[in-house]
């Protein structure tokens, strides 16, 4: 069980950065009402916001985290490569683009957003990566919908390399996760080397709001089952990243420090089941 936790809770990354351990996903929200979500987000107490440059909500997004009160060193952001244009130069341009577009000087977090495209693509934008960290454009770095086949091939490929530097700091594998993708072999194996998991899509993309599993814990403690979803994950260690473009849902979403699932409640959320409700990269073939 994961100690306190409050809004402003962070984990320490490998990198030696802190995360928010809510983050506000803005995948799928429109560009033209970015700016208004993103800012009541900030204000409703969230740090921490992802986006990516397949979203195209970049720019609106980081502006409305910066038109807060709030200041930049306590505002955390992140983007991803675009998933299908993995390579050495294409991450080059992508961070590139990134810093351009929402002028927030530095980029907290980067992640290659899918495993896709081949070794050669995979490790050539890792390298990217690396150098962007070196340069001071970002703070740290990782990769998304990476399993198990994936990671294995960037260890080895670390430890490969002639120095630390030039290897580059896992800090975080961001994948799909809730009590129906639960995912124990990618969690095992990146909790082992103190990699931080990120659970995108934890409110399982509001498809299993009357679900029989949740509405029992909601009544208990008084709480929505989109709530019981969010202190599910935080209580697993993961950092959460709910969406949401209505703004009394993005107030509820934050108001998950006030209550604790007890270990009977996370056991009854074991489902064994694995049914992701959005694309799953992390069993692409190494080839793909
Ligand atoms: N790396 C990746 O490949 C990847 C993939 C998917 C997602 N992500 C990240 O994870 C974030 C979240 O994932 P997601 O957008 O797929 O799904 P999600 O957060 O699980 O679900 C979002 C859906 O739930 C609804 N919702 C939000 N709060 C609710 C509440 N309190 N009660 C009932 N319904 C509620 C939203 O509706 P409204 O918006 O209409 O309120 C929306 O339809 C993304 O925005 C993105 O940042 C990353």
């Amino acid at each position: 069980m994961a100690a306190k936790l409050d809004l402003h809770s962070t984990l320490k990354m490998k990198s030696g950065y802190s995360i928010p351990v809510l983050g506000y996903g803005v995948y799928q929200t429109p560009a033209a009402v970015a700016h208004d979500v993103t800012h009541h987000a900030i204000l409703s107490g969230y740090r921490h916001v992802d986006s990516a440059t397949v979203y195209r909500n970049e720019a609106p997004s980081a502006a409305g985290m910066l038109a807060t009160p709030v200041p930049r060193d306590q505002l955390f952001y992140t983007s991803k490569v675009e998933p299908r244009n993995l390579s050495y130069a294409g991450a080059k341009a992508s961070v590139a683009a990134t810093l351009q577009q929402t002028g927030l000087g530095y980029i907290d977090l980067y992640l290659l957003h899918a495993p896709y495209g081949g070794r050669e693509a995979r490790l050539g934008a890792w390298r990217a990566l690396v150098e962007s960290v070196a340069e001071g454009k970002v703070r740290s770095i990782g990769v998304s919908n990476y399993g198990v086949h994936h990671l294995e091939e960037l260890e080895q490929w670390q430890k490969q390399q002639p120095t630390p530097q030039a290897a580059g700091i896992l800090s975080i594998n961001q994948i799909e996760l809730h009590p129906w993708l639960a995912r124990p072999d990618i969690v095992t194996w990146c909790r082992a080397r103190s990699i931080h998991l990120e659970a995108y899509s934890p409110l399982v993309r509001s498809t299993k709001m009357s679900d029989p599993l949740l509405l029992p814990l909601a009544a208990k403690h008084g709480k929505t089952p989109a709530q019981i979803l969010l202190r599910w994950g935080l209580q697993q260690g993961f950092v959460v990243l709910p969406k949401s473009v209505t703004h009394a849902r993005i107030e509820q979403n934050a108001d998950i420090f006030d209550f604790e699932l007890d270990e009977g409640d996370m056991r009854g959320l074991e489902t064994g089941v694995y049914e992701p409700c959005t694309w799953n990269p992390t069993t692409a073939p190494l080839s793909e």
